[in-house]
């Protein structure tokens, strides 16, 4: 009888062992940041078609905060930002540029999507005008935002073309004096942002460009 009660427990407590789990510390694989940045780079794309999906305030407002952490001349800080996440407003100037003379060729490209291929949440980018070193901080600003929302899983598309074609409607011209630039600023370029609705190759580059010279 006593070797029974004996093997009963010697039964239970060997399910109990199996029940709890030994307390192991597991060092989190170290992260290499180098790699990560690297990889995020080598991944970035642009993305022309996005899904109706809202980018959040918040997203934009962190790309925001990235994109004039870029470094500039001496500092100054010659750029400009407007973000525009109203649809309306979206609409209203892809409007009067598709309805234009001179947006038609742009018109054609996009079909019945917005000048802006339908992205929720676009940016307007203006560089002082007669600053040197205006075109290169912007673009290092704009790099920034495309980078950290690649990273965040966002899409986005430089634009100067489309910049060109608005600029040339007199209508949409008038039109984006509400983008509220300072007098000597002047728009260069915009980009667009949301959420992938597409899935682009990473384009080949021509590595033969930069050399190391002795
Ligand atoms: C100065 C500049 C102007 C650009 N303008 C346009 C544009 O008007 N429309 C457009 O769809 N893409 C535009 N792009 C995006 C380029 O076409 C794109 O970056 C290039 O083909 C390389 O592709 P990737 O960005 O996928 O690496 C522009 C890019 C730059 C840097």
């Amino acid at each position: 009888m006593k070797t029974f009660k004996n093997m009963l427990m010697g039964v239970g407590l060997l399910v109990l062992g199996s029940c709890v789990q030994p307390t192991v510390n597991v060092e989190p694989a170290p992260v290499n940041k180098a790699d990560i940045v690297i990889e995020n780079i080598m991944t970035r794309v642009s993305v022309r078609s996005f899904t109706n999906e809202p980018v959040s305030r918040e997203d934009l407002q962190t790309l925001i905060k990235v994109g004039i952490q870029a470094p500039s001349a001496n500092n100054r800080q010659d750029w400009e930002v407007r973000v525009i996440d109203n649809q309306q407003t979206l609409n209203e100037i892809s409007d009067l540029v598709k309805k234009s003379e001179a947006g038609a060729q742009l018109a054609a490209r996009v079909g019945d999507k917005t000048i802006f291929s339908n992205a929720p949440a676009v940016f307007f980018i203006a560089q002082e005008t007669g600053a040197p070193y205006s075109g290169v901080d912007t673009g290092l600003l704009s790099e920034n935002i495309m980078l950290a929302a690649n990273a965040m899983g966002l899409g986005t598309c430089y634009q100067a073309g489309t910049v060109r074609a608005m600029t040339s409607v007199p209508e949409a011209v008038e039109y984006l004096k509400k983008l509220g630039f300072s007098e000597n600023y002047e728009l260069l370029n915009i980009i667009l942002v949301g959420h992938p609705a597409e899935n682009p190759a990473v384009k080949e580059r021509d590595a033969s460009k930069a050399k190391f010279v002795e």
